[in-house]
């Protein structure tokens, strides 16, 4: 089995933290490791060849720097010139693994994710990869705690051998229908890590996608390596469409499974969410940094350098880096999209 780590993407709901030069898969926000250092330490003792990261060229040296520091043999740093979403990402890692091994089984994992029981998460791979060597695209199931609009929906259906098969996959449901998925109890959450034969993705999206899978084909067949990293050609891959493998591929496969995964997984999409999973204090408080709070309940407060006082707040997120501070009711932190596009518009 070959992991393939998807580490491109651009984490905009945890700003002021994550930052176009620094998304949230680069930063320490769950432990002193990277949440990239923690994906990767989380395979120890799975038995698997050298993962491949792939990431935007931008990040090549903030990737390859956090792989040294830990010692971590690699199967090459993937660097796309332009980021054109998950689905051609991952095409261009199978890709490339064919060109190197025989058709590996892939464990696709996001960079950005926190899994807090390994051990359960270990046994579900065990599980997944039994599918995914008998030809099923598989996903990991999270049983949902809201109606969530984030995420992809899957419908479990007849029973396998070591998990479902899937009867429907929706992804980012609109929030009427996520509700009624959630009061069903038939839909569970798609985690966003997959398992599958190199080969196996790569049929399926020549099947609903073939456009996109002859561009990625061209733009690596001239792959050239330097050093750590493998290019490939820019021209073409910015000709590739944009699309996620939820959309591309997964909505529209026949051939999908599921297999559940109860491991205290979050995809820490939020700043409520990393209030959800941090460890508090007897008044429900996340504090990371220095900071003095007076009646505060249930609330987040993350300060990178200075003193942060908060006197007679409950539910807050406060964040504090060096040059942006970000003060938000708990419940509205993913409301931040907002305060970032308007940056963009002003740059
Ligand atoms: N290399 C690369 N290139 N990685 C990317 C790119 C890209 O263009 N775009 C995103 N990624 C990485 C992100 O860094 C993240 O680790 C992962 O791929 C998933 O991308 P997101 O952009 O975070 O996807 P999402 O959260 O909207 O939705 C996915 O995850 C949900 C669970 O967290 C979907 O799979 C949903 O169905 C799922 O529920
Ligand atoms: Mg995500």
């Amino acid at each position: 089995m070959k992991p393939v780590i998807l580490a491109g993407g651009t984490g905009s709901r945890l700003w002021p933290k994550s930052r176009a030069a620094l998304p949230k898969q680069f930063l320490s926000l769950t432990s002193e490791q990277t949440m990239l250092q923690e994906t990767l330490s989380r395979l120890h003792g799975v038995e698997a060849s050298h993962p491949i990261v792939i990431c935007n060229e931008a990040h090549r040296f903030l990737v390859a720097e956090q792989l040294r520091q830990q010692d971590v043999q690699h199967g090459g740093i993937l660097l796309e010139p332009v980021g054109r979403n998950t689905a051609p990402a991952i095409a261009l890692a199978a890709l490339h693994a064919l060109q190197s091994d025989a058709d590996e089984t892939l464990l696709v994992l996001a960079a950005d994710h926190l899994i807090k029981d390994s051990q359960a998460f270990h046994k579900a791979i065990a599980k997944a990869e039994k599918l995914a060597e008998a030809g099923y695209l598989v996903t990991f199931g999270i049983v949902p705690d809201g109606p969530n609009t984030g995420y992809g929906y899957i419908k479990a259906g007849q029973e396998l051998e070591t998990g479902m098969a899937v009867a429907e996959f929706v992804e980012k449901p609109d929030a009427a229908t996520a509700q009624q998925y959630v009061d069903s109890k038939n839909y569970l959450w798609n985690s966003g890590m997959f398992m599958f034969k190199a080969s196996r993705f790569l049929e399926e999206l020549e099947k609903h996608n073939p456009e996109m899978l002859a561009i990625c084909k061209k733009a690596i067949e001239t792959e050239s390596q330097d050093l750590d990293f493998i290019r490939i050609d820019a021209d073409i891959f910015a000709t590739c469409p944009d699309d996620s493998i939820d959309y591309a591929v997964m909505e529209k496969t026949h051939k999908a499974a599921m297999v559940p995964l109860d491991a205290g997984w979050s995809d820490v999409g939020s700043w409520s969410s990393l209030w959800e999973t941090a460890d508090k204090d007897e008044n429900g408080n996340a504090v990371i940094g220095d900071a003095i709070l007076e009646n505060v309940k249930n609330s987040y407060i993350n300060a990178e350098g200075r003193l942060i006082s908060v006197i007679g707040l409950d539910d807050v997120v406060v964040v504090e880096t060096k040059d942006a501070i970000m003060v938000a009711h708990k419940d509205k932190a993913q409301d931040i999209k907002n305060v970032v596009n308007r940056l963009k518009q002003e740059q």
